[in-house]
């Protein structure tokens, strides 16, 4: 059996065409190379793992390579003339590769200067990296900058560094600098699928989804943490041949807490047992778990949660992310709870992660979240529609889950404050029950009843048409039975939700049913001014200030502030955009 070479290894890209991100720091060089405008000097910079070693082997191939070659965007080395064949085997004469950390010293740079003075053995260009050259002492640095003050016309340092600030002014100055980028989760994971696939393995997304994140932007450790996953993953299913990686595996072999405890902590809130919750948490933590992840763990299961709530059944992007097991433990206990209480256990629990990474005793953090989640008396977001409360019980306003509602604010139910609860009736264990929306006056088909309609069952899809002004009704003589809706060109976001096929279909029968014929719908962008949902923002603008002061007054919040001593910052949906 071949020897295992580490995957980073194997999969350390050969041509500019190859790498991740990165993509105006490569544009750059190839131009720089195909302009033969290539400085003297560059500084690539960055944290580890994101390609500053290889993109300055891929610049040395390109610039030394006689047959390098335009292929549409991409300059290509051709990787077979003796020059491209020592690079990538490490075995250049001209091409030196010097580590900063261990030739830190000036006579390192010396010889450097020395040898620099004599012309490539081969080819035009000589090339010197010098990786980690931040680690280079002050007398080095020194005798580094004669050099690069007035360096032989054949010569081009490469330096890298995770650390420019320990770079004096002077060598800055003499060099085109280069900062890369940490690569997103979104694109850790791509680059694993494709890896994985490569590779022959089967992977669950969500498995690379959460290596994507453990990676935290460093397409190396994404890279090493698979191969810890493959090796533990290996011994699970030799049986069957393929290796296969679940998310349960990496959350295993990562050390990352099991989904089974994640879902009992949730378990455990939804049925009001905050000694469970609390129990369980300390189990975690004593077997060495990071609480930090496990409260990552919590809002994922948390997003599922309300994701499965108001899609039901059909909500195909879970099963690819979802194990059987935790799909259907999921079900189970999601009837406990309302949609609203589950995206309010999500806000507190998102915001908390904040509390909960900077505090030195992040476990009092979580339990307290926790126990207020499971005991709080019934949480309410108002928006989600209460029957009672109103005039002074209304204390504060809250918005339905959706993409354009970043800011939540929360509300103790009515019944929690004497005002609403004159008769001294025990608070409401469950929120108060939705107001039926009134049913459209047979006659006149409007807009709004069809969006009412739509409320009471698919509050998402609802949400996305407030954001759109019809122009022509179904029920309107003309129309033709079309119904054209425009959204103005900053809200082109939900245009294009709106245009995907699970929502397009919804549409189709919500319009039978209202309208009671066969509809069309087409969107439009335009500048048709306010908006259901922009009026709503504004107004919620307005009624902020007396929401958070209601919202601080909430049992969990004082209770984490009095013990904190943390200020309540706004409380932000997380927004799935940057993977
Ligand atoms: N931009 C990238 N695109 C693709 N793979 C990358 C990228 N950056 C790093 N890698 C992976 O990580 C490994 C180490 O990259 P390297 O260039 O040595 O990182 P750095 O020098 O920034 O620490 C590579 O062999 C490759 O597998
Ligand atoms: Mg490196
Ligand atoms: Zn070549």
């Amino acid at each position: 059996m071949p020897p295992y070479v580490a995957l980073a290894r194997k999969w350390r890209p050969a041509q500019f065409s190859d790498i991740v991100g990165q993509g105006p720091v490569v544009r750059t060089l190839m131009n720089a190379i195909t302009s033969d405008r290539v400085h003297q000097a560059y500084l690539l910079t960055g944290s580890r793992g994101i390609g500053k070693t290889t993109i300055a082997r891929i610049l040395a191939k390109a610039v030394r390579c006689q047959k390098a070659v335009r292929v549409g965007d991409w300059l290509k080395s051709c990787d077979e003339c003796s020059s491209c064949k020592e690079i990538a085997g490490g075995n250049s004469v001209d091409v030196i590769e010097i580590d900063g950390a261990s030739n830190n010293g000036v006579d390192a740079v010396r010889e450097i200067r020395e040898n620099a003075k004599f012309l490539p053995a081969t080819g035009s260009k000589k090339i010197y990296i010098i990786d980690e050259v931040h680690m280079l002492t002050t007398a080095a640095f020194n005798a580094l900058l004669k050099t690069i003050e007035e360096p032989p016309a054949h010569v081009i340092f490469i330096f890298a560094t995770t650390e420019p600030h320990k770079i004096p002014g002077t060598i800055l100055s003499r060099c085109q600098r280069f900062d890369l980028r940490r690569h997103s989760p979104g694109q850790i994971q791509a680059r694993l699928a494709e890896v994985t696939a490569a590779e022959k393995m089967e992977a669950q997304p969500a498995a690379l989804g959460l290596l994507g994140r453990a990676a935290e932007g460093s397409m190396r450790d994404a890279m090493s943490l698979l191969d810890q996953v493959i090796a533990f993953s290996s011994g699970q299913t030799a049986a069957q041949g393929t290796v296969k990686i679940t998310a349960e595996a990496v959350r295993e072999s990562l050390g990352l807490i099991g989904s089974q405890t994640v879902l009992a902590i949730i378990r455990a809130v939804f049925e009001r047992k905050a000694d469970v919750a609390v129990q369980l948490v300390k189990d975690a933590y004593q077997k060495g778990h990071d609480l930090r992840s496990l409260t990552r763990g919590l809002i994922e299961f948390l997003h599922a949660a309300l994701v499965l709530k108001v899609s039901g059944e059909s909500s195909a992007s879970l099963s690819d992310d979802l194990s059987p097991e935790e799909w259907a433990e999921l079900k189970q206990i999601l009837p406990l709870r309302s949609l609203s209480e589950i995206e309010i256990f999500f806000q507190v629990l998102h915001h908390g992660m904040d509390w909960i990474a900077r505090s030195p005793q992040p476990k009092l953090v979580l339990d307290v979240l926790l126990i207020k989640c499971a005991a709080a008396p019934a949480l309410q977001a108002v928006g989600q529609g209460s029957t009672s409360g109103s005039g002074s019980a209304q204390k504060s306003v809250s918005t339905p889950l959706a993409p354009s509602a970043p800011v939540a604010t929360y509300q103790a139910a009515p019944a929690a404050s004497p005002v609403a609860a004159p008769n001294g009736a025990p608070a409401p264990i469950a929120p108060a029950p939705v107001a039926k929306a009134s049913a459209p006056v047979s006659a006149t088909k409007t807009w709004d009843g069809f969006v009412q309609m739509i409320k009471e069952t698919r509050p998402l899809l609802a949400n996305i048409l407030e954001h759109g002004v019809p122009e022509t009704l179904p029920s309107d003589p003309t129309s033709d039975g079309v119904l054209t809706l425009c959204f103005r060109p900053e809200d082109s976001y939900f245009k294009e939700q709106l245009a995907a096929r699970s929502y397009s279909e919804q549409m189709l029968a919500f319009g039978k049913t209202y309208f009671e014929r066969v509809i069309r719908v087409k969107l439009e962008l335009k500048n048709v001014g306010e908006t259901v949902a922009s009026r709503r923002e504004k107004d919620r603008e307005d009624r902020e200030v007396a929401a958070k002061n209601a919202a601080k007054n909430h049992p969990i919040i004082t209770e984490a502030k009095a013990l904190f001593g943390g200020d309540l910052g706004p409380i932000e949906l997380v927004r799935e955009d940057d993977t």
